[in-house]
């Protein structure tokens, strides 16, 4: 059963028609073309926040600002970084003055962080911090529309939460294959095929090669 909240969260991925997001190797740029792209800026545009979990930014160093809108407004970056892993020189960090947000582990390390005006690191009372406590600061935070752009292991807690509004997935018409090869969703501990999500299709719309398939969580 999906737990309401007061942010809407949409899940975004660009995978293959085999569901990966990476190859095993890690290797992820780009899977989907440029129109597709594009549409994500739109995505973030249209959301107050965006968060990644540390791999993604250890692994693709992202902007996660919003580019190529006339007068688009980049959402807070948001980054759920347990051990406070990432790294002061990495691209969130950028100082254009959107709020960048940190959520560490009860157990990380001290460190030293970025001499940016608008960071701000959040400690969870959890060695990992959870997704339902996550949102529930995010709202102290004025945040009532989230754009989680994974990876797998996050797309995964969130949709273990039961918290997931919305899915955007730009789908290409790309294989990958293999079981070590990552899926936009992760490990859903699902034997049964009653326990999947209920999902319903809104639409389908051709983006240059790909495909973006808008969906809603029941
Ligand atoms: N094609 C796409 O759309 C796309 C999008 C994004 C990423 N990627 C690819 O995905 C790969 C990274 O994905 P990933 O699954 O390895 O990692 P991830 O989802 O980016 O990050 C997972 C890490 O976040 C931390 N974390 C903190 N709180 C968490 C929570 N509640 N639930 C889950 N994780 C939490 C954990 O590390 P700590 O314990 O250290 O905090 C965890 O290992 C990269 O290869 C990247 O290129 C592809």
């Amino acid at each position: 059963m999906k737990k309401s909240s007061a942010i809407t969260v949409t899940l975004k991925a660009a995978a293959t028609l085999d569901g990966k997001i990476a190859t095993a190797s890690g290797h992820s740029k780009w899977i989907t073309g440029e129109v597709a792209r594009q549409k994500v800026h739109e995505l973030r545009h249209e959301n107050d926040a965006i968060l990644v979990g540390i791999n993604t930014v250890l692994a693709d160093d992202p902007e996660l600002t919003v580019r190529g809108i006339e007068e688009g407004r980049s959402p807070v970056r948001i980054v759920l970084d347990s051990k406070a892993r990432i790294p002061e020189q990495c691209r969130v960090f950028q100082n254009d003055g959107i709020p960048v947000i940190i959520v560490t582990g009860n157990e990380a390390p001290l460190r030293s962080w970025p001499e940016l005006a608008n960071l701000t690191i959040i400690k969870a009372p959890a060695k990992i911090p959870e997704v339902s406590w996550v949102l529930s600061e995010l709202q102290k935070h004025g945040i009532k529309s989230l754009l989680v752009e994974g990876g797998s292991l996050i797309h995964a807690s969130f949709l273990k939460s039961n918290c997931v509004n919305k899915l955007a997935l730009f789908i290409a018409p790309k294989i990958i294959g293999g079981q070590r090869a990552m899926t936009w969703c992760g490990d859903l501990n699902i034997n049964n095929l009653n326990e999947t999500p209920q999902i319903e299709i809104c639409s389908i719309t051709p983006l240059g090669d790909d495909v973006l398939i808008s969906a809603k969580i029941k």
